[in-house]
């Protein structure tokens, strides 16, 4: 298990990935924040055999945190990173500094309209501009062939896919299932923010999610009564249930009954941890 190079610097990046490209050899990029779990790795395994060359970015982006988030005390392990990096095979790290992704006089942000709206783009104003505009500066940096997103954040992967298609950037787009603890939990970064009596009460949204889903299995197709059988496991045993929803799985349209694939998606506070989940019924 070898060490992985870690470059900061853009143009040294852009350098490496032409070198790649001009032997023929297709890149596969994973962007994360760092703090990496289960499933990241399960991104980067993937990538992995999708591409010769895998590439992980590690950037902590300021543009997608609102002024009163977490960004000061987001978890950062780049070591332990790095490790886990190495441990599937990765052939790169960037990890660009804040300073040069947004330079002096940095101006630009590009702004998917219709499916940012509402959900978490509700609550955090401005959030996938910043994701859209960070995932769109990635793709001209290291110019992948393939880039590889969790369905675990499901409305940041329909703005990415709206992103790609409408502005013909020229990168698959792959969506892969949400990587979750025993005990359903979906993985998250942020799930180290948890006490142990919080991390125990955080497997209410996937446990409402669950009913949901065995309620649709069984023909239930009312929205209203989905959302009700979910809410009643979730809402006494989180702290704030943030949202709770019915959309369709491909445009993120609301949904009054099941007449197409839909996903369910929950955003609760747990503590003063805010965790999201989701999951597709019918
Ligand atoms: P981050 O939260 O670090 O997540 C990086 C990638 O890992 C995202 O595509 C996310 O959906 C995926 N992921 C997170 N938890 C997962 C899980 N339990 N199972 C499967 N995949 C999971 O999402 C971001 O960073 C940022 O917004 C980013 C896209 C990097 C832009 O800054």
């Amino acid at each position: 298990m070898s060490d992985v190079p870690v470059i900061a610097d853009l143009v040294a990046v852009s350098v490496w990935s032409e070198a790649a490209r001009a032997q023929g050899e297709r890149i596969a990029l994973v962007p994360t924040m760092g703090a990496l779990h289960s499933g990241h790795l399960s991104l980067l395994a993937e990538g992995r055999r999708r591409a010769q060359k895998l590439v992980l970015s590690i950037f902590v982006n300021p543009m997608q945190f609102g002024p009163q988030e977490d960004l000061a005390k987001y978890p950062r392990d780049l070591a332990g990173d790095l490790a886990k990096a190495a441990s599937v095979g990765c052939d790169l790290a960037f990890v660009p500094e804040a300073a040069s992704m947004y330079g002096r006089g940095y101006q630009t942000a590009i702004d998917v309209r219709e499916v940012s709206q509402g959900l978490c783009g509700a609550r955090r104003p401005g959030h996938f501009t910043g994701v859209a505009t960070v995932v769109c500066k990635f793709f001209n940096i290291v110019r992948p062939h393939v880039a590889l997103f969790g369905e675990k954040d499901f409305q940041q992967l329909t703005v990415i896919r709206r992103m790609v298609t409408d502005l013909n950037l020229p990168v698959e787009i792959v969506g892969l299932p949400t990587v979750r603890e025993p005990d359903g939990l979906a993985m998250s970064s942020r799930n180290a923010y948890l006490s142990p009596a919080d991390r125990q009460r955080a497997t209410a949204l996937y446990a409402g999610l669950s009913t949901a889903k065995a309620l649709a299995d069984r023909g239930e197709r009312r929205a209203s009564v989905l959302i009700e059988a979910a809410t009643a496991e979730i809402a006494g045993r989180v702290d704030r249930l943030d949202y709770l929803e019915l959309r369709a799985a491909d445009d993120l349209k609301p949904l009054q009954t099941i007449d197409r694939t839909a996903v369910m998606l929950v955003a609760a506070f747990v503590g003063k941890t805010r965790l999201i989940d989701n999951l597709r019924l019918g």
